[in-house]
């Protein structure tokens, strides 16, 4: 039997950071030991294989493993490859790299904690988990009494229908697969007694919830609003999240759920991908862009404070600069607080690879480098914007005291003048006795989502505090603000 050592490394989106922190959770409960890089005897990639980068990004992980395992003497160590590029390439993935003794795709991942049990304990031993399943795979509960993060993730399906014809996840995550309602109102109903306050539900397209067949098998799932209703109405959670969320299925009755329900943060990502209706229409999107901003206006209507980020890809083929003027003006129109923004590469299997008029790489960076300029200016404003608002933090842990520099920093430049905010400096020390702060700072998330660090009385946060500031000033990506009313 060989050691117990893992170390894993996740690349790719949410989805597979929620995978990999199960897979974890679930070999230290097996007595598998997390270590470091060097520690390993058994390295996981949990992969992503949305771009061709990330595709590459993972052949070069392997090769510097096998390298650094020659140069290192170590023959005890072993590679489980999992997620998309795992689910795509396969056994190719042996074939070029000999470490490789797992092989767990997408849906497999729910069989990879057993799988790896019998690999340390039979060290001549290969295994694959490759297969889709027909139905949501429900996995082993690997929380641990009263060990719950303050916001933790929840999935709520697999897979993805659309087939969006840039797309490689529905070839990948395969068809979608909707979580029964019963196990996922459980698992959170567990997360809350633990002390989870936020939940954020995931999935490809979690507004297409319950209707994995198409709309006439639907009737076997409650709709995705129902299902946040249900989840709203246990005791306990303070807010819900959920991304990511398809412009083509928001349904009225969704809209006006983010009119009624407080919990119901208002900030939601809502992929634009192109501003463009025909560049949208060879993307198989299926919505218009007078559609997307009908939905960001009456979602508006409803929730005044209500803010977006989205996805662009740019340089999809035949994207002229007029149509991706237009993708600039309605980035201006709808004033996103964010977006990720990336240019298009083509995948195998989705259809887009065969459409003619690739863009050149020069023009579509030079193109991502205008739209990011705007992004990074917009973020900054809506930042600003805020300052001498009101909000409310979820205290995730202790803060950062504020450096500010001229060209991240907005607000008062005294503002800690008259604060030593959890650090001592010379002024504190008297005659060898320090004196201990007045303040110590938290940090955690407003329901916009925005990062804030908090400054507070000693001694009246805690991890999972509801705390009311207001704001003060604001950095590239976060908020500074002072505690304004009592922490629930
Ligand atoms: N399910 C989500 C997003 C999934 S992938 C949705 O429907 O929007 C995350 C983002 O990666 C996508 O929104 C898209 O902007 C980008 N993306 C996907 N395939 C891509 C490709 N082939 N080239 C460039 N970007 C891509
Ligand atoms: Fe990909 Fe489209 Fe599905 Fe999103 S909705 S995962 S972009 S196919
Ligand atoms: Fe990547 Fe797979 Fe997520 S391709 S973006 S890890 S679904």
């Amino acid at each position: 039997m060989s050691e117990r050592n893992f170390h894993i490394q996740t690349f790719g989106c949410q989805m597979n950071a929620n995978d990999s922190d199960w897979l974890t959770r679930s070999l230290l409960a097996r007595g598998f030991r997390a270590t470091s890089f060097d520690e390993a005897n058994i390295h996981i990639l949990n992969t992503c294989s949305i771009r061709s980068k990330a595709e590459q990004k993972v052949y070069s992980e392997l090769g510097r493993i096998e390298h650094w395992c020659k140069a290192n003497g170590r023959k005890d160590v072993f590679v489980c490859v999992g997620g998309c590029v795992a689910q795509q390439v396969g056994m190719g993935l042996r074939k070029r790299f000999h470490q490789v003794r797992l092989i767990f795709g997408t849906d497999g991942i729910a069989n990879a904690p057993a799988a790896l049990e019998q690999l340390v304990e039979n060290p001549g031993l290969r295994l694959n988990l490759l297969d889709f399943a027909d139905s949501y795979e429900e996995r082993e509960d690997s929380w641990k009494q009263n060990q719950a993060p303050v916001s933790a993730f929840v999935n709520i399906m697999q897979g993805c229908n659309n087939f969006c014809t840039y797309c490689i996840v529905p070839y990948v995550r395969g068809r979608q697969k909707s979580r029964n309602m019963e196990a996922i109102l459980s698992e959170c109903r567990m997360l809350i007694a633990a002390g989870t306050r936020e939940i954020t539900l995931l999935g490809q397209n979690v507004n297409s919830y319950g209707l994995d067949g198409g709309e006439e098998t639907g009737d076997a799932h409650p709709s995705f609003t129902q299902l946040l209703r249900a989840i709203m109405a246990l005791p306990g959670l303070e807010r819900l999240r959920f991304m990511t969320a398809h412009p083509k299925d928001i349904a009225p009755e969704l809209v006006a759920a983010f009119g009624e329900c407080e919990k119901l943060c208002p900030r939601l990502h809502l992929p634009l991908q192109s501003g463009s209706d025909s560049i949208l229409r060879k993307m198989g999107r299926r919505y218009t862009t007078s559609h997307y901003k009908e939905l960001v206006a009456a979602l508006r209507k409803v929730r005044p404070d209500m803010i977006f980020s989205t996805d662009i890809i740019v340089g999809f083929p035949g994207e002229t600069e007029e149509d991706f003027q237009a993708t600039m003006r309605i980035m201006d129109e709808i004033n996103f607080a964010a977006s990720f923004s990336f240019i298009y590469s083509d995948r195998p299997k989705a259809k887009a690879i065969l459409l003619p008029d690739k863009v050149e790489k020069l023009v579509a960076l030079e193109r991502l480098s205008r739209l990011q300029e705007w992004q990074n200016k917009a973020s900054e404003q809506i930042l600003v914007s805020q300052i001498g608002q009101k909000a409310t933090v979820l205290l995730e842990g202790p803060g950062k005291i504020f450096q500010g520099t001229p060209e991240v920093f907005h607000g008062p430049a005294d503002m800690f003048a008259q604060t030593d905010i959890h650090t001592y400096s010379n002024s504190d020390i008297d005659s060898n006795e320090i004196k201990a702060p007045q303040v110590e700072c938290w940090q955690g998330k407003t329901a916009h989502g925005f990062i804030a660090n908090v400054s507070m009385p000693v001694h009246t946060g805690r991890v999972g505090a509801m705390v009311p500031i207001s704001i003060e000033a604001a950095a590239r990506n976060s908020f500074t603000g002072t505690q304004a009313g009592e922490p629930w």
